[in-house]
């Protein structure tokens, strides 16, 4: 029997925790089938790579010092998956191409390491019969089926510090700090870094706000002698009326403000109502940069590993998840097509209200 090919790509927005789980799948796999059994086979850029046929032959070594690297050392791109059983102008036929590059390559399975967009794709390649495993990676934690991505906690880790340090300057200058935090469908990275922060409002997608009652939250502080306020606002939060429109509609009526996350508009409307002088923030990608923190790598390594066992066991077509303690997997076609939303009644949702922090309801 020739050797194992196993390929492994990362897709989407890089995180911290790419690599570490890319380390702790390899060294897996040579751990349980044996260095001179498996090859290992880089494919760059995401599904770009699979779909041009864009890869390498990986060696052990490779998979060595990149535990605490940043980024991914394969590359990343997004290529949506809307877009994928659509035949654009290069009339490339994507999910053919893609077919071809597993059986030209002799791969025996894949290894797709990605957030939602991902793990649709990978469902869909798994459906087409090629031998899928998914990770779940995002710093937004909107991965159905898994309480968490890898990503995620050093994401609230950077996200708290920039609160933090936020806060020096809003409590010396006597003024509303609005800071933005990535999160464009979900509010998990907002929340948790909020709550960790000690923001004093907490706007999230899942809970539209009235900008009355984040006035209201930073007026009623003032009057209590607190003269700044921390508001962390999700990227994808949304004021009530702005909820009731489709995301199109949203949008076009955002870009004719002039905006297109309602940070600047949260602030402008905050300062006109109190006179408070009021500055946003927004951190932006600094939020998925540098070094996985200790956990993300304990929980990439973990992640990693489990893969490794189910290619082992032929247990192809999931993605792997941590559901309490234990390191599991679901069926792909389960977790896709779903977001893993804040619950409204989220213990973390439920214990800031109950310390004072306003969700602008
Ligand atoms: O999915 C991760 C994420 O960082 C989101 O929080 C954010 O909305 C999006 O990616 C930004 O995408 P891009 O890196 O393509 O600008």
């Amino acid at each position: 029997m020739g050797k194992l090919r196993i390929g492994i790509l990362t897709s989407g927005g890089d995180c911290p925790g790419l690599n570490a789980t890319i380390r702790g799948a390899a060294k897996a796999c040579y751990q349980l089938f044996g260095d001179n059994k498996v090859d290992i086979i880089g494919i760059e850029d995401g599904f770009y790579g699979l779909i041009h046929n864009n890869c390498h032959k990986m060696k052990p070594s490779d998979f060595s010092g990149i535990l605490t690297q940043g980024g991914t050392i394969l590359g990343t791109k997004r290529t949506p998956y809307k877009m994928m059983q659509v035949i654009e102008e290069d009339e490339i036929d994507k999910v053919a191409e893609m077919k071809k590059t597993y059986k030209e390559q002799k791969l025996d399975c894949i290894l797709t390491l990605g957030g939602n967009g991902t793990h649709k794709t990978a469902n869909l390649l798994s459906e087409e019969g090629l031998n899928i495993i998914g990770l779940p990676k995002t710093i937004d934690n909107d991965i159905w089926g898994t309480d968490v991505t890898f990503g995620f906690h050093t994401a609230v880790d950077i996200a708290t510090d920039v609160i933090d340090r936020i806060h020096t300057t809003a409590n010396s200058h006597s003024r509303i700090m609005v800071i933005e935090i990535m999160g464009n469908k979900a509010g998990w990275l907002t929340l948790y870094s909020g709550i960790a922060g000690g923001a004093d409002i907490v706007l999230i997608p899942e809970i539209p706000y009235d900008i009355n009652k984040v006035i209201k939250a930073v007026e009623d502080r003032a009057e209590a002698g607190k003269d700044f306020s921390i508001v962390a606002v999700a990227e994808g939060a949304m004021s009530k009326a702005e909820a009731e429109l489709k995301k199109k509609e949203r949008m076009r009526l955002r870009a004719e403000e002039g905006y297109t996350t309602v940070t600047n508009r949260v602030a402008k409307e905050i300062q006109a109502a109190t006179g408070f002088e009021t500055r946003t923030v927004v951190p932006g990608h600094m939020l998925r940069g540098g070094s996985p923190s200790a956990y993300d790598r304990v929980l990439a390594t973990k992640f990693g590993a489990r893969a490794a066992q189910l290619i082992k066991e032929e247990k192809f077509g999931y993605t792997v998840a941590k559901i309490g303690s234990s390191i599991t997997e679901n069926l792909l076609s389960d977790v896709t097509m779903k977001t893993k939303f804040v619950p409204v009644d989220d213990d973390l949702v439920i214990t800031g209200k109950s310390i004072g922090v306003s969700f602008g309801e």
